[in-house]
């Protein structure tokens, strides 16, 4: 079956439908490469910092959660049934199983570089953290160059449009400024003109007066150990 997607929506001029993914996708890419690097810049014994880091790589872990989950509900299994690619939808499983094991991986070393903030916790969560990435920058290859084309031709505007929705209403209130902060710090002006777009008025107004200055205070707390100049402060974001 191959319900038509000819409504002529173009989220972003151009570009097919599932763009939208491809943006998200750049977050992940971005923060994944700069976890180990801000783990590994935390001094020895510096528990404050260790403990505000770890919170952040929680967040990540969570983000990542969340968008996961969403693709197993909503993209997989109308794959399944539609597009006569077993094959692809198991292999989306089963990085998603391995991404999974990285993770907790991840997750059992945060408390004990917390508690002790020492070189061998730090370097060993930082370790993990690079075989994260590695896993991870291997599906989301996968996925972008394998299944977003049958997406395309299996799923409908209205289908994909409802993935975009349920990854937002899954990211916690008092989270999604940061979240659209981080979508839009690589965006283009176009792509950043679709996802504001999404945004409900409201929404958008309190991006333009409280949230872009939050999340651009947020990445040089976060940043300013890697770059104390201040270049990668998210401040760029429209
Ligand atoms: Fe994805």
């Amino acid at each position: 079956m191959t319900p038509s997607n000819t409504t002529g929506q173009t989220p972003v001029p151009g570009r097919p439908f599932t763009h939208e993914m491809v943006i998200v996708h750049r977050v992940f890419r971005r923060e994944s490469a700069l976890l180990p690097r801000l783990v590994r810049a935390v001094p020895e014994g510096d528990a404050a910092r260790a403990g505000r880091l770890a919170a952040y790589v929680r967040e990540y872990l969570d983000g990542l959660h969340v968008h996961h989950r969403t693709e197993d509900e909503l993209i997989w299994p109308l794959l399944r049934a539609r597009a006569d690619r077993d094959d692809l939808v198991a292999r989306m499983e089963e990085q998603h199983e391995r991404i999974d094991a990285g993770l907790d991986a991840v997750t059992g070393r945060l408390p004990v570089w917390e508690r002790a903030a020492d070189r061998p916790a730090r370097d060993s969560l930082a370790d993990a953290l690079d075989e994260h990435r590695a896993a991870l920058l291997d599906h989301l290859a996968d996925e972008e160059h394998l299944v977003l084309p049958l997406v395309e031709e299996h799923l409908t505007v209205a289908e994909w449009a409802l993935v975009g929705r349920r990854g937002m209403e899954h990211i916690p209130r008092n989270k999604r400024m940061l979240a659209l902060g981080a979508i839009l710090e690589e965006a283009t002006e176009t792509e950043a003109a679709f996802f504001l777009g999404q945004v409900p008025a409201v929404g958008r107004l309190l991006w333009r007066a409280v949230g872009r200055r939050q999340y651009a205070a947020r990445c040089r707390a976060l940043r300013g150990a890697l770059d104390p100049a201040g270049a990668a402060d998210g401040e760029h974001t429209p």
